[in-house]
């Protein structure tokens, strides 16, 4: 890379985990052998909530900065990388920033997936780009191949393990027996989870993500509002181990699959997956996307999903992408529109999660006597929903009840949850404990 092309000044939002590490990055590690274009980049200025906190990287002195201003009404800065998080202020300083005619690198899920239909008209508009490829699975790629190496695709499906908190959390629970709240701390002592880990037990995290992936596979805007979500807090440690009996494991999948030309089916929840299935071999806080278009049959894309280096790796791609756009035209504004605008076109339905249809396996306790297996028996068949298979275990002499783990052959999911209802109210049924989708292949 040529060092006489002049210098881009970069403004960075946020100082914290990934903020940090691309600080160290930008300002210490780069070299002229290095990756092309990231020894001409500046970081001129950093922007931080408080100057009091001791921090594991510190720059050189007049870079940090507590006002927003210092860099969103700089015109010499020419990129700005968000790295804050959350909806606010994040989302109003990338629109100031886009407005301003500058760049914009985020790793923000939430603001992509809430807002990125509308700042991708403005960014149009500006002239500016608006790169995100480290919103989605750390520093695995998934948003470039979208946009760029599938878009001969017809994308058919996408299936993904984007959580690393739960994907941490579940394996503890599959491999070790360790149970739920156990494996929550673990992932906290760790850094895998946040003291509040909520939006990622739920699945609210992964369904931003998804929507993000599916906006770009199906040409749409996918409001994650309309994404059914699940998490993981109703499994416990039996849950695995009946898996295991039923050769599958127990992932966090979110899945979006192309049904026709205008719906789509957008879920979040805990799947029953083969055990030979590739996802099903992703451990620990990894993170694989697995993407089937209609061209290139299925890839896989897997890896660490998070953590400041893998991220920084994706933050970086996106501003050496702008930074050579910037260097070949030779303006530190260029006006070339990058492709991610192509994104958003079509208006498509989602697909009501009760009219999924799929396999299900239930767990319940039930009274130990005969009759109660027909009683089951009866109430799915009324709704159309057949055994596939019945494990019984843990009858517990004492209370003389025992434990039913029951798979189904596909059944609609307003059947399956009458079902349950139905089975709730007979006086045999002593407790239902859990309903877990099943996913093929
Ligand atoms: N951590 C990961 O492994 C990972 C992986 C993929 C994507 N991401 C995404 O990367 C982004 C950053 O994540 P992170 O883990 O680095 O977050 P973080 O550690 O919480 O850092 C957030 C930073 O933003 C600053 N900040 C917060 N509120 C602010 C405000 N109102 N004004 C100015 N600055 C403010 C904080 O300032 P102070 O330092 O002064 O408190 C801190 O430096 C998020 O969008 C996240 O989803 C993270």
């Amino acid at each position: 890379m040529p060092s006489d092309y002049p210098k881009i000044n970069v403004g960075l939002l946020g100082m914290g985990v990934v903020g940090s590490r691309l600080a160290k990055y930008l300002l210490e590690e780069t070299t002229c052998s290095g990756p092309p274009f990231l020894s001409n980049l500046n970081l001129k200025s950093i922007l931080i909530n408080d100057s009091r906190k001791q921090r594991s990287f510190q720059p050189p002195s007049g870079i940090l900065t507590n006002d927003p201003e210092e860099i969103l009404q700089d015109p010499t800065i020419s990129i700005v990388v968000e790295l804050i998080g959350g909806e606010y202020p994040a989302i109003d300083f990338i629109t100031r920033a886009i407005n301003a005619g500058k760049h914009v690198v985020t790793a923000n899920k939430e603001v992509i997936a809430k807002h990125g239909s509308v700042l991708s008209d403005l960014a149009q508009k500006a002239g500016v780009a608006l790169k995100f490829e480290a919103s989605v699975g750390g520093g695995i790629p998934a948003i470039g191949p979208l946009i760029h190496t599938l878009s001969a695709n017809q994308i058919l499906s996408i299936r993904a393990i984007i959580n690393g908190t739960t994907n941490f959390i579940l394996s503890k629970m599959a491999n070790e027996n360790m149970d739920f709240l156990s494996a929550v701390s673990e992932a906290q002592s760790l850094g895998f989870a946040e003291a509040n880990p909520k939006n990622d037990l739920e699945g609210t995290d992964a369904a931003y993500k998804l929507a993000i992936l599916a906006s770009l596979a199906f040409h749409t805007f996918l409001d994650p509002s309309k994404i059914y979500r699940e998490g993981i807090e109703g499994l416990e440690v039996k849950d695995f181990l009946y898996a295991h009996e039923l050769g599958r494991e127990i992932k966090l999948l979110a899945i979006t699959k192309r049904l026709d030309g205008k719906t789509i089916e957008a879920r979040v929840h805990p799947a029953l997956l083969p055990i030979t299935s590739p996802l099903s071999k992703i451990d620990g806080a990894s993170n694989a996307i697995e993407i089937n278009g209609d061209l290139v049959g299925s890839v896989i894309f897997s890896g660490p999903g998070a953590g400041a280096t893998p991220t920084i790796s994706a933050v970086l791609a996106d501003i050496i992408c702008i930074a050579e756009t910037i260097t070949q035209t030779n303006t530190q504004n260029s006006a070339k529109v990058f492709d991610y605008h192509k994104s958003y076109l079509q208006l498509i339905d989602v697909k009501p999660m009760v009219d999924l249809r799929t396999r299900y396996y239930l767990r319940l306790n039930v009274d130990d006597q005969g009759g109660v297996l027909a009683q089951i028996a009866t109430v799915m068949g009324a709704l159309d929903i057949s055994i596939a298979s019945v494990i019984q275990k843990d009858n517990d002499p004492e209370s003389r009840t025992a434990e039913l783990v029951i798979t189904t052959h596909p059944a609609t999911e307003s059947s399956i949850q009458d079902a349950i209802k139905r089975l709730q109210s007979l006086e045999s049924i002593k407790k239902f404990n859990c309903m877990i989708r099943l996913e093929e292949g």
